[in-house]
């Protein structure tokens, strides 16, 4: 099969920063932080992998975003202090030292939260026990504890916490680009949820009401990074306790939701799905990343989910994405980049890397100067 791909290599500009090509790590939390939440060397290492196997961007795992509900794994890392971020200094360098974009992924776990040394218990817009069970791989085992419904004051301080630390991820870790966890179930994701969402104050109720946390959220980051750094919206309807969510309101939906980031200044916006060119909806109707686009013509659409292989990667660039992120097929090919391009195959991913615990291990490095 001869596919053409040279769309995949050129480059694009986001708010003033050029991403080299069109192929990025997608978001991975790996649990590799002290327990206190400092990245570490070994980090520093692994993130360097990708970019020197030829990434274009990298989005980091969720970080957490305050000292009170934020933290959702033990060994999470965060960016809630000076000393946390200086520690994402060297994970940053390594990044950016073979030209990869270096993005910081602000998470705000919520209801989901299963390891949090800062606080019992856990918060959410409503009352609501989640679905599902806790992740093993992250220490986790039974249900999730029944959170809290959030008062006014502590929506207020989460999204402080996460436009604070925004803030120090680029102007002390060196990050080059914020990237908000509005996705797969978290707390931002939880005020969009219909179900997980029952207030029936301004934060719920109609979709527009459910989004108004995340483009709070935006504003806040907006406000403390300023217009010159890209700031972006993870999205997703499937959640990491329940994969197989959809919006009620189908492409209405995501009318709101994708036209709202876009009025509201997100410079891009990432989609994903379990396989990023499905239909969203109905059989036959487009995909999330082809509604993004339409709703948020002038904003970046990422769009993440089964994209490793180079004709799939191809076809979402026709199907209105502009950058590709890639999880698995990342851990399995750090340098995916140079394979695609090179015409080499791709090593299948293993999940046995994830396991028992999804911390970063030794034969991840190998080859690597320590
Ligand atoms: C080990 C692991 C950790 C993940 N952690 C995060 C995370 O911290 N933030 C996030 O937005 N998505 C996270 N994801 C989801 C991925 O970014 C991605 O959406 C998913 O793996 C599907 O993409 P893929 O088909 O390329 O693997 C994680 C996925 C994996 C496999």
């Amino acid at each position: 099969m001869n596919i053409d791909t040279s769309a995949l290599f050129s480059p694009i500009v986001i708010n003033g920063c050029t991403v080299k090509n069109r192929i990025a790590v997608a978001p991975m939390t790996r649990i590799s932080a002290t327990e206190d939440g400092r990245a570490t060397q070994t980090m520093a290492r692994y993130y360097e992998r990708f970019s020197r196997g030829g990434f274009g961007a990298v989005i980091t795992e969720g970080i957490y975003t305050d000292q009170a509900y934020a933290q959702g794994y033990v060994h999470q890392s965060g960016v809630t202090d000076a000393v946390q971020a200086s520690a994402w200094q060297p994970a940053v360098n390594g990044i950016r030292a073979h030209g990869a974009l270096a993005i910081a992924q602000m998470m705000h776990a919520g209801a989901i939260s299963q390891g949090n040394r800062f606080r019992d218990g856990a918060v959410g817009p409503s009352a609501v026990q989640p679905k599902g069970e806790q992740m093993a791989f992250y220490h986790g085992k039974d249900r999730y504890a029944l959170p809290a419904a959030m008062t006014e004051t502590q929506i207020a301080d989460a999204i402080e916490g996460i436009a604070a630390s925004a803030g120090r991820a680029i102007e002390v870790a060196g990050f080059d680009a914020i990237e908000i966890h509005g996705a797969n179930g978290y707390l931002l994701d939880q005020f969009l949820t219909d179900y997980t969402n029952r207030r029936s104050d301004r934060w719920g109720g109609s979709t527009t009401n459910r989004m108004r946390m995340i483009l709070e959220t935006l504003k806040a980051v907006r406000a403390r990074v300023g217009a010159g750094v890209p700031v972006g919206v993870r999205i997703s309807q499937g959640k990491v306790n329940d994969y197989y969510h959809k919006w009620a309101d189908a492409e209405r939906d995501a009318e709101v939701v994708f036209g709202s980031l876009a009025q509201g200044g997100a410079d891009f916006i990432h989609v994903t799905e379990f396989e990023a060119w499905q239909p969203a909806f109905a059989a036959g109707g487009p995909s999330l990343m082809r509604l993004a686009r339409r709703h948020a013509p002038g904003t970046a659409i990422l769009a993440n989910g089964g994209l490793h292989s180079i004709a799939q990667a191809v076809a979402a660039l026709d199907d209105g994405a502009d950058i590709i992120t890639i999880a698995r097929g990342a851990l399995a090919n750090p340098d995916l980049p140079q394979r695609l391009h090179d015409g080499r195959p791709l090593a299948d991913f293993d999940p046995s890397i994830l396991g028992p615990i999804a911390d970063i291990k030794p034969s991840e490095l190998v080859g690597q100067a320590a």
